[in-house]
């Protein structure tokens, strides 16, 4: 049993909808959803060990999060849950499920991928937490940046871009080295896509510069009766990026299922 519990945000009433962070964000990146989708759902965005409330930093895997994440919900009371993330958070999602899929409803998956790091991959995690430990937040987010949002979204929305910023540069250097790490190391979750029994919903930045298409589609093709839908206008932050698209897209699938 983990010693304390993740710490989260929530809005609204009905079933437990909840929402895990990409790297390196924390659950203000879901703020558009917290606000957007609360009339129709009990909305909870979860703080990853090191991020937001959740601090101090502390090491943690892929698998462990899911872990905590589970025994927060149930003592919460937000058991069964449609499970969400983007990114990372989509790995953790994949972790939840091979573990309580019982405790499931649904999926939503936006912007992730269900294999490994090979081993290039894995070499520039290293070389991510050297630059972390050497260059601090700043660094990461400078790196970051040019591959996370649409071309046309700095100029169409820059207070997207201000506010992605404002949150990589507060996640101190510590949680990134602890969240690279975890990156680095997770399983492949490539064989158990047949296995996900729940309504699983996939969604992609039409212009998502770190996730191919062809991976998502790869993913709807393993997971039973998967959806995907292509977000426009996007790239790898849709909720961020066309919250309102975004929004309707997982509302809609959600309400189908009812
Ligand atoms: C994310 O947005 O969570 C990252 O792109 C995930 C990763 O680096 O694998």
């Amino acid at each position: 049993m983990p010693q304390q519990l993740l710490q989260h945000r929530e809005a609204g009433k009905g079933t437990p909808l909840v929402l895990v962070h990409g790297f390196p964000f924390d659950s203000r990146m879901w703020d558009d959803q917290l606000a957007g989708l609360a009339d129709d759902f009990r909305v909870i965005a979860i703080e990853l060990p090191g991020y937001g409330q959740s601090a101090p930093p502390r090491p943690f895997t892929v698998a462990s999060a899911a872990e905590e994440i589970h025994a927060l919900l149930k003592s919460i009371g937000a058991l069964p849950c449609i499970l969400g993330g983007l990114s990372m958070g989509g790995y953790v999602c994949f972790e939840f499920a091979a573990r309580f899929i019982a405790d499931m409803r649904a999926m939503v998956l936006s912007d992730t991928r269900c294999d490994a790091d090979g081993p290039e991959a894995k070499e520039n995690r290293n070389r991510m937490i050297q630059v972390a430990r050497e260059r601090g937040s700043t660094a990461i987010a400078d790196i970051m940046e040019p591959k996370l949002l649409a071309p046309d979204t700095p100029k169409n929305r820059p207070s997207v871009r201000q506010k992605l910023r404002q949150i990589m540069e507060s996640v101190s250097p510590q949680t990134i080295e602890h969240t690279l790490a975890a990156l680095r190391d997770r399983s492949d979750s490539t064989g158990r896509l047949k296995t996900i029994s729940v309504p699983t919903l996939i969604v992609m930045g039409q212009q998502d510069a770190i996730t191919p298409l062809a991976v998502a589609q790869a993913m709807q093709q393993g997971i039973p009766g998967a959806r995907l839908a292509i977000i426009a206008g996007a790239g790898h932050m849709p909720p961020m990026e066309q919250p309102d698209q975004f929004n309707r897209t997982v509302r809609d699938f959600l309400l189908s299922l009812r």
